[in-house]
């Protein structure tokens, strides 16, 4: 007997996404719900091999659903994930809306498996931002050996961070260029194709952006609220796979050297760090790719004990989709719920 499954927002970016890797990885499920608004009824979505019609979020009764992997935004995961956490199935959300509750945990489960007991509470999971699941992955290990005091990290996001709307914004704007048509920016607030823009979701009173606020609170709150964390966020014209250059700050000693062994064995890490032309990656070769990629590990000799590093991953797997499926499988391998159905 497996679970009942539904996924919200399965029309969108990383809800298809969710449909992939829940095909590719086979994972225990009896039946399989493709939710998204009233726009998207009826149309369909595919899942492995088969065909799904899309149904209404709103008309959808979850009184016989086991998890509902939820990618449909923050203000729509605001108003139903309490519902259908009340009735009974688990919300693993992928939006902002629930990530800083104290009792919500927020799970990447390579870093903190353990903080899932006490999901029914409200009966949500968090799924962190898409920057700080893959930073996370990377520095774990690294805090584990010689425990990081200080982290400033600037990323370089993709577009599909920001939606279907985002990746056709980069499409249409590269074209418009290219045959000389004016350009418009409707879902960015300058244009992005041949462009990077310092400014991802909104500005926050003390100058930086929520994004970037993000990433320093989730990273406290997954790993150490005792790390210090300083974050640019930079949208950049790439259509999967956000990068990261990553300086680091430790207590204790590691060489470079160290790092890369570590980082060797770590779960999730994949490290590509050879010294010449094309040893590192780079995120077109992270796209449709479950690992977190490590390049260009080196010391930082402006520190005592400070490394330097470039991370990338698929933001739409490990930083959205994989990463609410690998949660799911934790609730599953652990016991922590059983299909509603057998019972
Ligand atoms: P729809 O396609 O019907 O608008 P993306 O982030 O890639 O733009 O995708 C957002 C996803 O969230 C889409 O599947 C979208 O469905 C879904 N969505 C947005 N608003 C709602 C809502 N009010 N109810 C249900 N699904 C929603």
């Amino acid at each position: 007997m497996g679970f009942k499954i539904a996924v919200a927002g399965a029309t969108g970016n990383v809800g298809r996404e969710m449909l992939n890797i829940l095909s590719e990885r086979g994972f225990p499920a009896s039946e399989v719900i493709a939710l998204a608004s009233a726009r998207s009824q009826g149309t369909e979505v595919s899942f492995g091999d088969k065909v799904l019609k899309v149904q209404n979020l709103e008309h959808y009764d979850f009184s016989d659903t086991d998890i509902c992997l939820m990618s449909a935004g923050g203000e729509t995961s605001k108003k139903w994930s309490p519902k259908i956490g009340a009735q009974g199935c688990v919300v693993i959300d992928n939006s902002s809306a629930w990530r800083y509750d104290a009792e919500v945990p927020l799970i990447v489960p390579e870093v903190n498996p353990d903080a899932i007991a006490g999901f029914n509470k409200k009966n949500i999971i968090a799924n962190p931002n898409c920057s700080t699941a893959q930073l996370v992955v990377a520095l774990k290990p690294l805090h584990d050996a010689a425990k990081i005091k200080r982290v400033v990290v600037s990323t370089y996001q993709s577009v599909s961070g920001a939606g279907k709307e985002g990746m056709d914004e980069l499409f249409t704007q590269t074209r418009a260029v290219f045959v000389a048509d004016p350009v418009e920016n409707k879902k960015f607030t300058k244009r992005i194709a041949f462009n990077v823009i310092p400014h991802i979701d909104s500005f926050m009173e003390d100058g930086y952006t929520k994004e970037e606020w993000k990433v320093l609170a989730e990273t406290k709150k997954m790993l150490d609220p005792k790390i210090k964390v300083t974050c640019t966020a930079v949208r950049v014209p790439v259509f999967i796979g956000h990068s990261e250059s990553v300086n680091i700050e430790f207590e204790n000693e590691i060489t470079a050297d160290q790092a890369r062994d570590i980082l060797r064995d770590a779960p999730g890490c994949l490290v590509i760090d050879k010294h010449e032309n094309g040893g590192y990656i780079t995120p077109v070769e992270c796209a449709g790719e479950d690992a977190t990629f490590i390049s260009r590990i080196r010391e930082d000799a402006t520190v005592e004990n400070g490394l330097n590093m470039w991370v990338v991953s698929d933001n739409l797997r490990k930083g959205a989709a994989l990463n609410a499926i690998q949660i799911a499988e934790l609730l599953v391998n652990r016991g922590l719920i059983k299909p509603r159905a057998a019972a």
